[in-house]
């Protein structure tokens, strides 16, 4: 975003006042900021106490050995029985848990707590079956069905690790994870539906356990849609087998607070991804209290969608532990946007609270309203944002449309190593202020520093950092310690750096402006502009890469790469842009391809070799190319010009 944008976006005047009978019956008020700024460490406990604990904690933070945080240290808890066993304790067996909504158009399914709590247990006695022992790790990679939210706190229950890789990823990169965490099971299933058709995932499982040697012991496969699938016997184990006939009896261990709960790959500046590890009793405290705070949930009445895939972290922290710990009634939708579709669902299921993403918001809006103005969705009282900068005027579409400007929006910043939400207004205390993230949460305490670190004060830009530990943070990188704290804590001594650029306004609200990092983000999705580029360098027609992220539209950034090729490529041929896009969806997946691909002679480079990303990004967003001065050879640039000119 530049500088222009920014001072516009905020001059912006109009402020949403919270409804007040949401503010009278709030979960979180105005006084829970000067709580938690006395005692932050007291703050967190009492949110830490609304979760059911085997052995209550000795000490609720040690920081002795910074950034290493531990959390609710000596307290043991079990976080699939706070998800699921203690609301049937409670009385509540009877409630739906989750009401799933298949893709094809009639295929739903209700799941009640009781019976999630059957199948939990059956998975659990499952996986034990098929040797999988506390800390193991475990490997899924599934569709939005049920059974994903079954295999992932089955996992819990047993203290495996599980992780989660979205289903829109490559064989490669699923072997690349599973390699990563040594996991020695994955959960599959034979397809899933998407757009109407059933597509395949298991030759995806198939390929990325070949490629791993004999890493993967047994494959566990939901029958989904019925396809063929290649079978290996005594390693592939179908799900309705070992599952079905399992008992529904699990006695469940607690687990330490610091027992690891699983790790979700996310891209970083290099080629290769991080494997966030979060853990049980801090992250099950910051998801669930935050999931009640932010959202105002009312787990007797509400119902609450949150339409994000469970391959990522959103589908982690607020489809499955927050709600569920909360004790929440969601829907499970399977299919991606489609016109009408959501709307219908909200209608049909009396949706309370809904949580998606800007580029969502921003597809929806390009379509028209006359679609969502066609179904009935007064139910909706709370709407939420996620995943990247929502502008002001799809806020505004977002609380007059979807919301019949009654609801109030919560755009909330948060990111896969927080875990949990952590800046965002309250929606019982905060007057929105369209396209900003508004304050720190209550116990969160997050600044905007410049090159010293120093606070940048009202109305200046620089980067967001963190300064406190919180419960759902991240403990370090899966085996490797060193680039935790070399990427996250070594810009400045004690500070957590998000890698995000904020502005703080006059009132002191934060700003969001997205990665100052090689990290894109393309419909909301972490995308790394090494990874791709090392994608590409890996053709063999190709010898350099450079991707940028640009500005798009309807995803917020697209993926734009310019390549050189090999002499011995000739001019690649007349396919060669489809054949590079082509060869990064399979390295990667889909969500990678790029937008736009420019074979062009040379690269920017400065004298010491750096590629300036900058100046390709002014061509993909056909601007002005700004200052040139520091290249090696300014003549470069006018060499890519050309051949943008003559691009078709
Ligand atoms: C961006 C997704 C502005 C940000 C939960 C962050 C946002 C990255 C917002 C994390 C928001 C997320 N406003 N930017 N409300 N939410 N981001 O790990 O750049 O997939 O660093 O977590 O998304 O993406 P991740």
């Amino acid at each position: 975003m530049s500088e222009q944008t920014l001072s516009n976006l905020s001059r912006e005047e109009r402020r949403f006042e919270p409804p007040a009978d949401l503010a009278a019956n709030a979960n979180v008020t105005e006084e829970a900021y000067a709580r938690a700024d006395e005692d932050r460490e007291a703050f967190w406990a009492a949110a830490a106490d609304r979760l059911d604990w085997g052995q209550r904690w000795d000490q609720v933070l040690d920081w002795s050995n910074p950034p290493f945080a531990k959390w609710f240290v000596g307290g043991t808890l079990n976080a699939a029985v706070n998800c699921v066993d203690r609301h049937v304790d409670a009385g509540n067996g009877d409630k739906v848990a989750l009401h799933w909504v298949g893709e094809p158009d009639d295929d739903t399914r209700d799941i009640t707590y009781s019976q999630l709590k059957d199948e939990v247990s059956r998975a659990a006695n499952a996986l034990t079956e098929l040797g999988v022992q506390k800390g193991d790790r475990v490997a899924i990679y599934m569709p939005m069905i049920p059974e994903v939210v079954v295999a992932m706190l089955a996992c819990a229950r047993l203290g495996a690790p599980h992780t989660v890789v979205f289903g829109g990823f490559s064989a490669d990169a699923l072997a690349s994870r599973i390699t990563d965490c040594e996991a020695h099971v994955v959960i599959t299933s034979d397809g899933g539906y998407r757009r109407g058709a059933a597509s395949a995932l298991k030759p995806a499982v198939d390929e990325a356990v070949e490629k791993t040697g004999d890493l993967v012991r047994n494959v566990l496969v939901v029958r989904r849609t019925g396809q063929d699938v290649d079978w290996h016997e005594g390693r592939d184990v179908w799900w309705h087998d070992a599952v079905d006939n399992a008992s529904p009896d699990h006695e469940a261990e607690m687990h330490d607070s610091e027992h690891p709960l699983y790790v979700m790959y996310t891209s970083g500046t290099t080629g290769k991804p991080k494997g966030i590890l979060h853990t049980t009793g801090g992250y099950l405290t910051g998801t669930s209290f935050t999931h009640w705070e932010v959202f105002d949930l009312k787990p007797e009445t509400d119902v609450y969608w949150c339409t994000a895939d469970v391959g990522w972290v959103t589908g982690h922290s607020y489809m499955v532990y927050g709600p569920l710990a909360n004790g929440a009634t969601q829907v499970m939708y399977e299919g991606t946007p489609e016109k009408g579709r959501w709307w219908q669902i909200v209608q049909d299921y009396k949706v309370t609270i809904f949580y998606t993403a800007p580029t969502a918001i921003r597809t929806f809006m390009k379509q028209g309203r006359e679609i969502p103005d066609g179904y009935d969705m007064s139910s909706l009282r709370l709407l939420g944002s996620v995943g990247e900068p929502i502008n002001p005027e799809a806020y505004v579409w977002y609380r007059e449309v979807i919301g019949g400007d009654r609801c109030p929006v919560v755009d909330t910043w948060w990111q896969t190593e927080t875990g949990q939400i952590m800046i965002s207004p309250l929606p019982g205390v905060t007057a929105g202020k369209p396209g900003s993230a508004m304050k720190a949460l209550p116990g969160v305490v997050a600044d905007v520093v410049d090159d010293e670190a120093r606070s940048v004060g009202n109305g200046n830009g620089g980067y967001l950092v963190l300064k406190e530990p919180w419960p759902a943070m991240l403990r370090t990188l899966w085996g490797d310690d060193q680039r935790f704290k070399d990427t996250y804590w070594s810009r400045w001594e004690g500070l957590y750096f998000a890698g995000d650029g904020a502005k703080l306004d006059e009132d002191g609200d934060v700003w969001l402006l997205g990665r100052v990092d090689d990290v894109m983000n393309v419909s909301g999705h972490r995308l790394s502009t090494t990874e791709i580029e090392s994608a590409l360098v890996s053709h063999p027609k190709v010898a350099e890469a450079a991707v940028v992220g640009a500005a798009d539209e309807t995803t917020g950034q697209a993926v734009c790469a310019f390549v050189i090729l090999r002499e011995s490529a000739g001019d690649g041929g007349p396919d060669i842009v489809e054949e590079l896009r082509k060869h990064v969806q399979k390295e990667i997946g889909a969500i990678a391809k790029p937008r736009q691909i420019m074979v062009v002679p040379e690269l920017p480079k400065t004298r010491s070799g750096k590629i300036m990303r900058r100046l390709l990004k002014d061509v993909a967003e056909h601007r002005e190319v700004g200052d040139v001065t520091t290249l090696a050879d300014s003549t470069v640039m006018d060499l890519i010009k050309d051949k943008e000119g003559s691009a078709p």
